[in-house]
């Protein structure tokens, strides 16, 4: 049985604990908030509770731990959880700063401690198969391609840190840095890009870049800046040179000359069921936590989503963020 440490329950805490509830073999040994009745919630029978992540990191009987702290905690507690157990899980963006995440490497190196981040998109069912048909090249080269990712103000955040630009880095390092991540795994660097932003109110809370590449572009949209009423919108269109993959208002689609068909999903039915968060099941969460788990359980290194493929996203978000056009 892998026992987890599961520290921060609000929002994403909720989330984890959730999926590692439908995964065999794992528990939830231990939780900590310093909200209580948070961490009471997420807790099952037999779960540690702890008031703080430092009492649960110092105390708790667990094999990882999962951090899913507000960014600007996150490399204080990834330092400390990587002298207690050899994997620890934090949640995106890796960090706040360039120069956290890089502490963050070099202690994961100086303990051999294995790390993966909750750059989830990367394990998200039709981003999976959008890199699959890249990769083939069935469709021919990319020509073009589009991600955009829309939301409502997200107000929920513990004390407001969500909507602190200092100790969140606004919609461009909270939201947009998913699909600059993906789109980073799946066509590497970019040789050049140009970003525009918000001229007016919320600084980062809009953000429009161009990345350029040898012989294609991508745009990538990202903001929050939208009322309650506003559904949380996430799509892509990838154009090939002989086909066209969308994922938009028409469902996860395939055109062609040869006509429009619609790229069929299997999602695996949840035996613990779930309601909440802003999409329609646990998706990419629950599978990027089978893959770390299914790790720790093989006693192998994280090789998806790692610490050093997360800072090289936070540090291409921080170059938008201080771009000046
Ligand atoms: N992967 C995704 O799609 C996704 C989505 C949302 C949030 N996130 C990330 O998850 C992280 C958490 O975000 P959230 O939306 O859950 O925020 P949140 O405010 O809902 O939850 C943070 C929790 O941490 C608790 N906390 C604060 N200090 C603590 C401490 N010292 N010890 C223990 N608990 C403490 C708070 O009480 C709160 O419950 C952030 O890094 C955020 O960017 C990722």
């Amino acid at each position: 049985m892998i026992r987890v440490g599961l520290i921060g329950c609000g929002f994403m805490g909720n989330m984890h604990a959730n999926c590692y509830k439908n995964i065999e073999g794992v528990t939830l040994a231990a939780v900590a908030d310093v909200r209580r009745e948070c961490a009471e919630a997420v807790a099952e029978a037999g779960t540690a509770i702890y008031s703080d992540g430092k009492d649960l990191i110092n105390n708790a009987d667990v094999d990882v731990i999962d951090i899913c702290l507000p960014t600007y905690l996150h490399a204080e507690y990834a330092l400390l959880a990587m002298e207690r157990v050899k994997y620890v899980f934090v949640e995106k963006p890796v960090a706040l700063t360039e120069c956290e995440a890089k502490k963050m490497i070099e202690k994961s190196q100086s303990t051999g401690c294995n790390v993966q981040v909750g750059q989830v998109i990367r394990f998200w069912d039709e981003y999976v198969v959008l890199r699959d048909i890249v990769a083939s090249g069935k469709y021919g080269r990319v020509v073009n391609a589009n991600f955009r990712r829309l939301s409502p103000r997200p107000d929920w955040g513990w004390n407001n840190w969500l909507l602190t630009t200092s100790l969140s880095g606004g919609a461009a390092q909270d939201l947009h840095i998913h699909d600059i991540d993906y789109a980073r795994s799946i066509f590497g660097e970019p040789k050049s890009f140009a970003t525009v932003k918000n001229i007016i109110g919320e600084k980062n809370s809009y953000v429009n870049t161009v990345m350029t590449y040898d012989d294609f572009v991508v745009g990538v949209e990202g903001t929050w800046d939208l009322p309650g009423s506003y559904p949380f919108t996430a799509t892509f269109r990838v154009v090939f040179e002989n086909a066209v993959v969308e994922n938009a208002g028409a469902g996860f689609m395939l055109y062609t000359k040869d006509g429009a068909e619609k790229i069929e999903i299997e999602k695996k039915q949840l035996a613990g069921g779930y309601e909440g968060g802003n999409i329609s099941d646990l998706g990419g969460y629950y599978n990027e936590l089978v893959y770390f788990t299914d790790r720790v359980r093989a006693g192998e290194p994280i090789e998806r989503a790692t610490l050093p493929e997360a800072t090289e996203s936070l540090a291409l978000v921080l170059k938008e963020i201080n771009y000046n056009a």
